[in-house]
């Protein structure tokens, strides 16, 4: 096992480091030879959807929730997305060129195939976003898209959502390109900043391990956190509230920041902290003025920006920019480090956390 772990102490922090090497591994095969365009094969035989209904569980509901925001924005496609175990039971509705895009890591878990299995009795055309080849839900579908991440051993996905987010943001230029709405340019100047991200990601990996390992140290006393994000951070707020509980078990929340004065800011005291996700987007000043509203009742704040963003909080985390929402890349990993040293600095079994599984294929 020592060796499998590569020198890392956990599989966990292992695949965390592996982030770079997955979005080139995802990349490959998925541009043009002028390097200009998106090319998806998986695709190409089937219309836009019309509606695109996203199903998943866990992170990869998180990803598939951020992938809205880029569906939405950049190929104006209606998006829902729905917790496999909330949808298998609903009398759901799907119309005539809508598709259904389930996203899976292992391609096994019970829920989603289940929901799969609903959707193809209802006559809707099933693409499949999974990491494991040949798994039921891979199998299954009518077409499958592969993540192309690697084997994940840590129970707490890492790397497989990272590998989800960059075969959503090129499914979302490939769709936007046939609905002709992006220009060359917006699509070649995504697709340059996804290429330079795993060089990028690598340089800044262990100085923020080392910023979330101070932060460990000063916040892991706390038995509670507060997460919170606004557009296309409020995904990520949810991921880092369920990264933190997974393997510290330290009790999380992630939550729309708008949404906070409508009941978690009865909570706010000076023991209950709290990580927001304040990136330099339209929404920064929204999240600024939410995090004063915390200040105000002398809540602590980490807060994960970058440079020139105006922000007085107890702990400043910057980030680096990367192009619009691909910041997420340089995000997720910050969560994912905090989490992780959190759970180490508190000793707690990290890659195999109780109660939980790698994959459910249970009910
Ligand atoms: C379990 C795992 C999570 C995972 C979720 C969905 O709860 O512990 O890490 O996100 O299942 O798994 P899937 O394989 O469908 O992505």
């Amino acid at each position: 096992q020592a060796a499998q772990k590569g020198g890392y102490k956990h599989f966990m922090l292992k695949e965390i480091f592996e982030q770079p090497m997955v979005v080139t591994n995802c990349l490959t095969g998925r541009l043009s030879p002028d390097h200009k365009h998106v090319t998806l094969p998986e695709l190409e035989e089937m219309p836009v959807p019309e509606r695109l209904h996203i199903i998943a569980c866990g992170t990869s509901f998180h990803a598939g929730l951020w992938a809205m925001y880029l569906m939405e924005n950049w190929a104006k496609i209606p998006t829902s997305v729905e917790i496999a175990s909330e949808y298998r039971y609903r009398d759901t509705i799907l119309g005539e060129g809508d598709q259904v895009l389930v996203i899976s890591q292992s391609g096994e878990t019970a829920d989603t195939l289940a929901c799969l299995r609903k959707v193809k009795e209802q006559g809707a055309k099933v693409i499949g976003l999974c990491n494991v080849v040949g798994s039921s839900i891979a199998r299954e579908s009518d077409t499958v898209i592969y993540t192309q991440a690697g084997p994940e051993i840590s129970v707490a996905s890492t790397k497989a959502m990272c590998s989800q987010l960059v075969v959503l943001t090129l499914m979302a230029l490939f769709w936007g390109r046939r609905k002709n709405l992006l220009t060359e340019m917006a699509e070649t100047e995504c697709l340059d900043t996804l290429k330079r991200i795993p060089e990028h990601l690598e340089t800044a990996l262990p100085e923020m391990r080392e910023t979330a390992r101070t932060l460990a140290r000063q916040y892991s006393g706390a038995r509670s956190f507060l997460f919170l994000g606004r557009g296309s951070c409020y995904p990520l707020a949810l991921e880092g509230a369920l990264k933190l509980k997974e393997i510290s078990y330290i009790h999380a929340e992630g939550y729309a920041a708008g949404e906070m004065k409508h009941g978690p800011i009865a909570l706010i005291d000076p023991d209950f902290p709290t990580f927001a996700l304040a990136l330099a987007d339209d929404l920064f000043p929204k999240v600024q003025s939410n995090l004063q509203e915390v200040q105000a009742r002398n809540g602590k704040i980490i807060a994960l920006t970058q440079d020139g963003m105006d922000l007085t909080v107890d702990s400043v985390w910057k980030i680096p920019h990367a192009w619009g929402p691909l910041d997420v890349f340089f995000a997720l990993p910050a969560l994912q480090l905090f989490a992780y040293e959190v759970a180490d600095y508190l000793g707690k079994d990290v890659d195999q956390p109780r109660n939980l599984a790698k994959s459910v294929t249970v009910e």
